[in-house]
C-alpha cells in the first residue's frame, strides 16, 4: 500500500465499523444464551470471523447476512468440536473462549496464527486450571496450541497483576458456570464490555470498584445486540484530522464508553481541538459523534493509570506524538510488547526509518516532535494496528510511505485505505 502526503484535509463525515470487542462478546454470550440473539452492525473482519468459525465447531448455529448476525443460543450446550479451533490472529477469541472452555467437559484444542502462539496464554490458562479445568499448553503451559479438558469448575477469587479484559472476561465466563462465587480484582478498569453485555443478558453481576463478583449457574437469554462503532477504528482518523492541515471531520455513532477513551484525554492535553456530540447510550454503552478539527499539538507525558483505557491506541497516539512539539514520554506500557507485534518495537523501528526521533524505553517510548516525517518503505509487521498508524503518518510525509504488509488491517478494519482515501478525495 502506497500512502502520498495529503494535498487536503481530511473533510466529512465518516462512520467506523463495529466494535470489535463488542462484536466478539455478542456472539459468544449470545451462544450461551437460551434463545435468539440477532446483532445489528457486528464488525465484519478477520478476528470477529475468528471467532464465529470457532463457536460453529462447537455445534451453534449462526447465520450471517453482511453485518447483521443471528446466533440461536445453545442454553450452555456446546458439543466436542472435532477438530483444533483456530483462533488466527485474536487473543481475544482464544482467552474468552478458553474461559468457556474450561466450563465443558471435553477437550477443546486451540491454536493461533504466528503471532497469537507467541502471546502468553498462562495468564488465563493457570486460573482456569485453579478452578478445576485441566490444561495441557506448549512451553511450560504459556503458549497456544493447548488444550482444555473442562467440567466441574470451582469458584475463586483472583487478584490480576496487569489490567486485561481478556483474562477478566475468561474469568468471568468459567465463573459463570462454575460453583460458588468468583471474583476479579484489577490493578485499574479495564474494558468492561463484558460486564455491561452480560447485565443485558440477565446476568447478575456485582461490580464495585477494580472488583467484580459473579455468582456461578446463571442463565442467560438471548437479546438484540446493537454494536456501536468502533473507538479504536476511529482514533486512527481522530489523529489523521488532528495532523494533516485543513481537517474537519465528523465520525458518527462511536462507542465512547470511558474504559475506552483514554485517548481522548491525552489528546485533549496536548491540544487537540475535538467534541463528542449527540451523546446518548446504546444497548448499555455510551455511545456519540466525534469531531474533529486539526489543531496544533504539544507533547505530553502519558499518565501509567490511563494506559489500560487506550491499551490498543498507542501506536496511533505516537504518531500524534510526532507532530506534537517537545519530548513527549509512555511509560508504564510494558503489555504493548505481547499485543499482535512487539509495538513497542514496530512504532521505533518503523518510525526511526521515516525519520521521526523516537527512543526505545523498557516500557515505552519517547518521542521529540514536530518535525515533518519523510515517506519511505515501512512494515506492519503484521499487525493491523500498526498497518493503519503507519498509513496515518504516511499522509503527512515528504514524499510517498509503502506500507508492506498492509493487508493486516482486514484483522479490524478491511475498509480502512479505501474510506481513507475516499475522505481526502471527497474534500
Ligand atoms: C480486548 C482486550 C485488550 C485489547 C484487545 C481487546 C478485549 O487486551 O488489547 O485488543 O476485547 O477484551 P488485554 O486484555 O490483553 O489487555
Amino acid at each position: 500500500m502506497k500512502v502520498t502526503l495529503a494535498k487536503s484535509g481530511l473533510k466529512g463525515e465518516l462512520t467506523v465499523p463495529g466494535d470489535k470487542s463488542i462484536s466478539h462478546r455478542a456472539l459468544i454470550f449470545g451462544a450461551l444464551a437460551e434463545g435468539i440473539t440477532e446483532i445489528e452492525n457486528f464488525l465484519v473482519a478477520r478476528d470477529t470471523l475468528a471467532t464465529l468459525n470457532c463457536l460453529k465447531k462447537y455445534g451453534v448455529r449462526i447465520s450471517r447476512s453482511k453485518n447483521q448476525v443471528k446466533v440461536l443460543g445453545t442454553a450452555q450446550n456446546f458439543s466436542e468440536p472435532k477438530d483444533i479451533l483456530n483462533a488466527e490472529n485474536s487473543g481475544t477469541t482464544i482467552r474468552l473462549l478458553s474461559g468457556v472452555a474450561a466450563t465443558f467437559p471435553f477437550v477443546s484444542v486451540f491454536t493461533g496464527d504466528k503471532s497469537l502462539r507467541q502471546r502468553p496464554m498462562k495468564r488465563v490458562l493457570e486460573p482456569l486450571s485453579q478452578m478445576g479445568a485441566k490444561v495441557l499448553a506448549r512451553a511450560e503451559g504459556n503458549y497456544a496450541p493447548f488444550a482444555i479438558n473442562g467440567g466441574k469448575l470451582v469458584g475463586r477469587d483472583f487478584t490480576l497483576k496487569k489490567a486485561s479484559a481478556q483474562v477478566k472476561s475468561a474469568l468471568i465466563l468459567a465463573g459463570l458456570r462454575a460453583s460458588g462465587t468468583t471474583t476479579v480484582t484489577e490493578p485499574n478498569l479495564s474494558r468492561d464490555h463484558t460486564e455491561r453485555m452480560l447485565e443485558g443478558f440477565g446476568v447478575k453481576i456485582e461490580r464495585s470498584g477494580q472488583t467484580i463478583a459473579i455468582i456461578g449457574g446463571q442463565k442467560l437469554y438471548g437479546q438484540k445486540v446493537v454494536v456501536p462503532g468502533d473507538f479504536s477504528s476511529a482514533a486512527f482518523f481522530i489523529v489523521a484530522a488532528l495532523i494533516v492541515p485543513e481537517s474537519h471531520l465528523l465520525l458518527k455513532n462511536v462507542g465512547l464508553n470511558p474504559t475506552r477513551t483514554g485517548l481522548l484525554t491525552v489528546l485533549k492535553e496536548m491540544g487537540a481541538k475535538i467534541n463528542l456530540l449527540n451523546l446518548r447510550e446504546t444497548g448499555g454503552e455510551p455511545v456519540g459523534d466525534i469531531e474533529v478539527f486539526t489543531s496544533p499539538l504539544k507533547a505530553v507525558e502519558v499518565p501509567p493509570e490511563i494506559v489500560p483505557a487506550m491499551i490498543d491506541e498507542f501506536p496511533i497516539l505516537a504518531a500524534a506524538m510526532a507532530h506534537a512539539e517537545g519530548v513527549s514520554v509512555v511509560r508504564g506500557a510494558e503489555e504493548l510488547r505481547i499485543k499482535e507485534s512487539d509495538r513497542i518495537k514496530s512504532i521505533v523501528g518503523e518510525f526511526s526509518k521515516m525519520g521521526v526521533m523516537v527512543e526505545e524505553l523498557p516500557d515505552g517510548f519517547k518521542i521529540t516532535g514536530g518535525r515533518r516525517p519523510l515517506g519511505t518503505i515501512v512494515d506492519s509487521h503484521h499487525d493491523h494496528r500498526i498497518a493503519m498508524t503507519l498509513g496515518v503518518l504516511g499522509l503527512t510525509a515528504v514524499g510517498s510511505t509503502e506500507i508492506l504488509n498492509a493487508e493486516a488491517v482486514a484483522i479490524s478494519y478491511p475498509d480502512f485505505f479505501v474510506q481513507l482515501t475516499k475522505l481526502l478525495e471527497g474534500a
